[in-house]
C-alpha cells in the first residue's frame, strides 16, 4: 500500500485556493488516486459547529486567545477523525487550510506571534506537518477585493453568516499576507508559494506538475 500524502492549500481569503483544490481533486480522481478532501475550520460534525461559532460575525466578542484555542480544537478533532485515519489508509489528504492559517491569521493578523502557534501545533497536532503546502499568493489587493465581493454576496444571498474574518480591515490582511511570506521563506521545502495572477487553468497546470513530481517521490 502506498504511503499517505498530506497536502494543504493556503492563502488569503479570495486567493483562489479552494478553486485550485477542487481542480486538483478532479485531476486525482481522473488518475484513480485514492484521496480525501477536507477543510479547516470544519470538515467534521463537531468541527462544523466550531466553524459556525468562529466565522459568525455575531461572535465579535471572542478574544484572540479563545479564537486560537478553537482553531486548534477544530484541528485536533479533524486529525483524530479524518486526517490520521486517511493517511494511515494510504490516502492523499487535500486539506483547505491548516496550521499555517493559524500562524498567519492569529499569529500575524491578531498579533499573537508565531511562537505560541508553533507550540500549540506540537501539543495539539502531535507535530503532524503537511508533506506539501501550496500557498497561493496572488496580488494582495485583488485577493482582498474578491474576498469582499464574495462576503457581500454571502451576506445578502445566504442564511449562513461567515463574515467575521472577511470584515477585518486592510492592515489585518496585510499582516496575514506578510506572515504567509515569512512561513514560505522559513520552510522552502514544504511550502511552495505560487505568486501568480495567471488564469485559473495556468495555475492548475503548475500545481499539477508540482504535485506529480512530489507524488513520484513518495516512499
Ligand atoms: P475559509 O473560508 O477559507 O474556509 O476560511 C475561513 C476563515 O477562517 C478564513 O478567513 C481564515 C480563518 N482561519 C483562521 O483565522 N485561522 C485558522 O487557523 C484557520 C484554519 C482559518
Amino acid at each position: 500500500m502506498p504511503q499517505g500524502f498530506f497536502l494543504t492549500f493556503e492563502g488569503l481569503d479570495g486567493s483562489g485556493k479552494s478553486t485550485q483544490l477542487r481542480k486538483l481533486a478532479q485531476w486525482l480522481e481522473a488518475r484513480g488516486e485514492p484521496f480525501l478532501v477536507t477543510r479547516q475550520p470544519g470538515g467534521t460534525r463537531i468541527g462544523d459547529r466550531i466553524r459556525a461559532l468562529l466565522l459568525d460575525s455575531r461572535t465579535e466578542a471572542l478574544s484572540p486567545m479563545a479564537e486560537l484555542g478553537l482553531m486548534f480544537s477544530d484541528r485536533a478533532q479533524s486529525i483524530a477523525e479524518v486526517i490520521r485515519p486517511a493517511l494511515d489508509a494510504g490516502q492523499i489528504v487535500l486539506c483547505d487550510r491548516y496550521t499555517d492559517s493559524t500562524e498567519a491569521y492569529q499569529g500575524g493578523g491578531r498579533q499573537l506571534g508565531s511562537e505560541i502557534v508553533r507550540q500549540l501545533h506540537e501539543v495539539m497536532c502531535g507535530g503532524l506537518d503537511p508533506d506539501l503546502t501550496l500557498l497561493l499568493l496572488p496580488d494582495f489587493r485583488r485577493s482582498l477585493e474578491r474576498a469582499r465581493r464574495r462576503n457581500h454576496r454571502a451576506v445578502t444571498q445566504s442564511a449562513k453568516d461567515e463574515g467575521r474574518f472577511e470584515s477585518e480591515d486592510e492592515s489585518f490582511y496585510r499582516r496575514v499576507f506578510d506572515q504567509y511570506c515569512e512561513i514560505a521563506r522559513r520552510e522552502p521545502l514544504r511550502v511552495v508559494a505560487i505568486e501568480s495572477d495567471e488564469e485559473i487553468e495556468r495555475i492548475h497546470e503548475r500545481i499539477v506538475s508540482i504535485v506529480e513530481a512530489r507524488l513520484a517521490h513518495r516512499a
